[in-house]
């Protein structure tokens, strides 16, 4: 591992086990990461409540499985920190300090809470209205300088690079401006062709059995214009090619499923039974990893434990450093020192 490496911040929200989406789009990135970098990977439990309040009975289940999910695709609690949102409570701490430095009208025109707003057909509450103010939280206490994440967060980093331009103008310079790593591959679409999402019902899981890979694989979408296995097929657009792309690890093989699809040589049923075939290939380390770590929930909880604690002496300090920049150097002089959290 390189000495000094720069920090990165990143994580997912727990709202269900990870699908192959989140494969793709983050984890195989993140893991690639762990020895260029110093990483903290976020559990954001908080964010969920932004949305699902009304919900509380999955958060804990859903945080195991994710855990799960990155450990199995090769986040590295050694190499990596593990941070549970909820566990260190700097995070809501921060982001009420900077929340004093975003106007409310600049929140107001943040494009994904304009889209849940409309989307979900909700009450917009303060939490879902400040949720960028967490994030960047999230992001500056650790003082991160990348955050590798999809572009649907690209708004959200430049809103936290924002915050920390204006908090270092005001005061002091205390946080870098973080940088998005924007992933290069393009989102999967879902069994159904539109995005892959837990709410679509059009995902597969990384703790799918092969049998059910290759069931959901037998009723994707793909060209519809086809009627016949002879018709000559559409490469385009079409989900089955956008995942071998992806999945098979041969590009002479993939081309010449493609040149065969055009001519109308090859059917879809063929076609997906090797995708479901390639899938299962790259799926199966990770599935034996999950299948060795699934159930030891104590184990898996100490290590998010653990990291948890790692990281909040580095938030305690930064909050701290933001505490005396904003006049309030009272208050921080009596927070326990970060030694006693990690004696804990
Ligand atoms: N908003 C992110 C998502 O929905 C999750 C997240 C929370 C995050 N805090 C973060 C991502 C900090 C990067 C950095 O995917």
């Amino acid at each position: 591992m390189e000495p000094n490496r720069p920090r990165i911040l990143t994580g997912h929200r727990p709202t269900g086990p990870r699908h192959l989406g989140h494969l793709v789009g983050t984890l195989t990135t993140w893991e690639s990461l762990q020895d260029s970098y110093e990483c903290f990977f976020l559990i954001a439990d908080i964010h969920v409540l932004t949305t699902d309040f009304q919900h509380p009975q999955r958060i804990e289940s859903n945080t195991l499985e994710v855990l799960l999910d990155w450990l199995a695709s090769g986040i590295d609690p050694e190499r990596s920190t593990l941070v549970l949102q909820s566990a260190v409570p700097e995070h809501t701490q921060l982001a009420t300090l900077l929340g004093m430095l975003v106007s409310e009208a600049r929140l107001r025109r943040n494009p994904t809470y304009k889209e849940q707003v409309h989307n979900l057909n909700l009450q917009p509450s303060l939490g879902l209205l400040s949720y960028p103010v967490l994030q960047a939280a999230d992001i500056l206490l650790y003082k991160g300088q990348r955050v590798p994440v999809g572009e649907d967060q690209l708004p959200h980093i430049e809103l936290a690079r924002e915050v920390a331009r204006r908090f270092n103008q005001t005061y002091r310079p205390v946080f870098p401006e973080p940088e998005a790593l924007l992933s290069t591959t393009p989102r999967l679409p879902g069994t159904d062709n539109r995005t892959m999402h837990s709410s679509y019902g059009n995902t597969i899981l990384l703790r799918d059995t092969p049998e059910e890979t290759t069931r959901k694989v037998m009723g994707m979408y793909t060209d519809p214009s086809r009627i016949h296995p002879t018709d000559p097929g559409h490469i385009a657009g079409n989900p089955l090619f956008i995942y071998l792309d992806l999945f098979d690890d041969h590009p002479e093989r993939v081309e010449d499923f493609k040149t065969r699809y055009q001519a109308g040589k090859v059917g879809d049923v063929a076609v997906k039974q090797h995708l479901a075939s390639v899938i299962n290939q790259r799926l199966a380390p990770i599935r034996e990893k999950r299948s060795q770590l699934a159930g030891k929930n104590d184990d898996l909880m100490e290590l998010l434990f653990q990291g948890s604690s790692r990281a909040r002496k580095i938030a305690r300090e930064t909050l701290v450093e933001a505490m005396d920049c904003m006049g309030l150097r009272l208050g921080a002089s009596q927070l326990p020192p970060a030694r006693i959290i990690d004696e804990r």
